[in-house]
């Protein structure tokens, strides 16, 4: 069965609207596509920022290419997805630090990539297609986040040919009718997939 990798980089999913709109996506795209479907909410993961002793210990394991080793699961699990979905709400110019933690984690070359003979990379994962699905407080638009910008780039190293941003502006903007922009969007998904 092909593997959808939902990761899920959303806080309080209760009342989350990035992850009302990211949930419901992954619910067509697994009715659509027949995924299986796995779900990583990133703050339960306890991913940890690399430091001097995991950087040392991943650089050694990939030297004698034991790529296979746990300490690389996450780049493993992300290589091998058919699909991916990210939720992510915009914080701060672009996506939360618990994003950019798991990004480094998963962004092991020989893994996700590899370097070619001339020094460019090579994209080795498996999916065709990244999903971002963000939404904003104020107005900022798909081009100026920073967020889904760094995605683009991780796609393209990584060999995964299309992106689409599933962004919403302006919800925190008291005068907006949040709850008529959110389901707009949840409506107008089917035509993004
Ligand atoms: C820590 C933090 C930083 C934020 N930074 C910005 C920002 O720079 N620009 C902006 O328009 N909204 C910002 N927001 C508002 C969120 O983008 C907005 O509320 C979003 O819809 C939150 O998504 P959620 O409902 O899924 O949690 C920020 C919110 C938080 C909590």
């Amino acid at each position: 069965m092909k593997k959808l990798l939902f990761i899920n980089a959303c806080v309080n999913r209760g009342t989350s609207r990035t992850y009302r709109v990211g949930k419901e996506l992954v619910s067509l795209l697994k009715k659509s596509g027949g995924f299986d479907v796995c779900e990583l909410v990133l703050e339960k993961e306890n991913i940890q920022a690399l430091t001097s002793e995991t950087l040392n210990k991943k650089l050694e394991l990939a030297e004698k290419n034991e790529f296979s080793n746990e300490l690389f699961r996450y780049a493993n699990q992300f290589k091998e997805a058919d699909c991916i979905v990210i939720a992510s709400p915009y914080w701060n110019f672009g996506f939360p630090a618990i994003l950019k933690i798991y990004i480094e984690a998963v962004s092991v070359p020989g893994i996700v990539y590899r370097y070619g003979e001339w020094g460019y990379p090579i994209g080795l994962c498996k999916a065709e297609k990244i999903y971002y699905v963000t939404t904003r407080g104020g107005y900022v638009g798909d081009e100026k986040d920073l967020g889904y910008a760094a995605i683009v780039e991780i796609a393209q190293q990584y060999g995964i040919t299309g992106t689409k941003c599933i962004g919403v502006d302006g919800l925190d903007i008291l005068v907006n009718d949040v709850e008529a922009l959110v389901k707009k969007t949840l409506e107008n998904l089917p035509n993004q997939i």
